[in-house]
């Protein structure tokens, strides 16, 4: 069995594509003391993300790095994890980044990459993963913390949420119930890794009482 990292205070990185909702829950946690981290920079691979503006405004470094303007996945990741090293960054969190994370990436940040998703994973992978779930007609749906592999949403799970669908639900409605729980699930992992108390074995995630049991 293998412990994610000794406990410490976390020196985190933040990946984001979009809205920043998880970043600003994250943050709000780490203000409140209940999240022992803080955010060395928040990177973006959209120009336009309106998270870029949410860190701003609470005084966190931002980077845009744009994918499109290197011949390949690898040279970006290289730049990509350049920045973190520079920073001593120890865990990213990913948080709406809607991008596949390659081998260089990995390699550098090895079971050190978390991602949340809008479902209880292994259901619904992937885009519009709360349309997908009323599609399918499941009862209950809710969020996933795992830990990034080279698949789309297979890493080992950290924590998972659940939540009620309900038969009037739309995709909008059923996204804002879960939303309320990835508030919740991102920063109580992130402070269990910060508490040493995460370990692995194969794709199972353990979590000890004390990082010592
Ligand atoms: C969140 O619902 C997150 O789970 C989802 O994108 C949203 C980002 O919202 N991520 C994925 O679907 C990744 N596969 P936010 O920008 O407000 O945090």
């Amino acid at each position: 069995m293998k412990q994610i990292m000794e406990a410490r205070h976390l020196k985190l990185a933040v990946l984001a594509s979009g809205r920043g909702s998880n970043f600003d829950a994250i943050c709000q946690a780490i203000g409140q003391k209940d999240l022992d981290a803080e955010i060395a920079v928040l990177i973006s691979d959209k120009p336009n993300a309106p998270v870029l503006q949410k860190a701003a405004a609470r005084g966190i470094e931002t980077l845009h790095i744009n994918p499109r303007e290197f011949p390949g996945r690898d040279s970006y990741e290289a730049v990509l994890v350049n920045e973190l090293k520079v920073r001593n960054v120890d865990l990213v969190v990913l948080a709406g980044y809607m991008r596949l994370v390659g081998s260089v990436f990995l390699a550098a940040y090895e079971n050190r990459v978390l991602n949340i998703h809008p479902a209880l994973l292994p259901s619904f992978q992937g885009l519009h993963a709360q349309q997908q779930a009323l599609d399918y007609g499941v009862r209950i749906s809710g969020c996933t913390v795992h830990i990034v592999d080279e698949g789309m949403d297979t890493g080992p799970i950290i924590m998972q949420k659940a939540v009620p669908v309900y038969d009037t639900d739309d995709e909008d409605t059923l996204a804002e119930r879960i939303l309320l729980e990835e508030h919740q699930a991102y920063w109580q992992s992130l402070q269990l890794i910060a508490e040493g108390r995460i370990w692995i074995e194969g794709r199972r995630v353990v979590i000890k009482n004390h990082p010592e049991d």
